[in-house]
């Protein structure tokens, strides 16, 4: 069962408008390294995990990345709020105002949707868990380039906690990678 909670994983205050900055940030909304690709993967994946050690860690893993989509989703309103057709064509987004108006869509930053193939399982625990080891890192690299990106201190600081936690997340998978391996 899941119970939302009416608050963010972590405060979102950006008050000026980047419309770029807000399209390539949905790249980790709806790109191949982002957070609703990794929420589905570990969710999928938790419930043949052989262990309730592994379902319970894919599981609280999965939800923590769906709190983190949530996150990017408020960056991404912030820094387009209030623009009119006009700002869109100044960034050059003429493209994206056109299939989706001011609305959010998951898609990577160069316009490519969403899809289940940036996912996999593969039937074996320690390819599953390659993979999502890989997945962190991926994540937290595409975090890495985002910072490089803005000089915004209300969007840096998102950004950086969202990296700490594909960090994080990377050594709750090697250690049940090792729980594994010890069986
Ligand atoms: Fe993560």
């Amino acid at each position: 069962m899941w119970m939302y909670e009416k608050r963010l994983a972590f405060p979102i205050n950006i008050k000026k408008r980047d419309l770029k900055l807000a399209k390539v940030i949905m790249s980790q909304y709806g790109g191949p390294q982002g957070e609703l690709g990794a929420a589905l993967r570990y969710l999928n994946q938790s419930y043949t995990m052989p262990d309730d050690y592994g379902k319970t860690l894919l599981k609280d893993i999965g939800t923590e990345e769906l709190s983190h989509v949530e996150m990017l989703c408020e960056m991404m309103v912030a820094l387009t709020k209030g623009a009119t057709y006009e700002d869109f064509k100044e960034a050059g987004m003429e493209d994206y105002y056109t299939e989706h108006g001011i609305d959010l869509y998951p898609q990577n930053a160069s316009g490519l949707p969403f899809t289940t193939a940036y996912i996999s399982s593969v039937g074996d625990v320690f390819a599953n868990i390659h993979e999502d080891m890989a997945a962190e890192e991926k994540a937290r690299a595409v975090y890495e380039n985002l910072i490089d990106l803005t000089t915004d201190p209300e969007v840096l600081k998102p950004l950086l906690f969202l990296r700490q936690r594909e960090i994080v997340h990377y050594a709750r998978f090697k250690e049940l990678l090792e729980h594994y391996k010890n069986k």
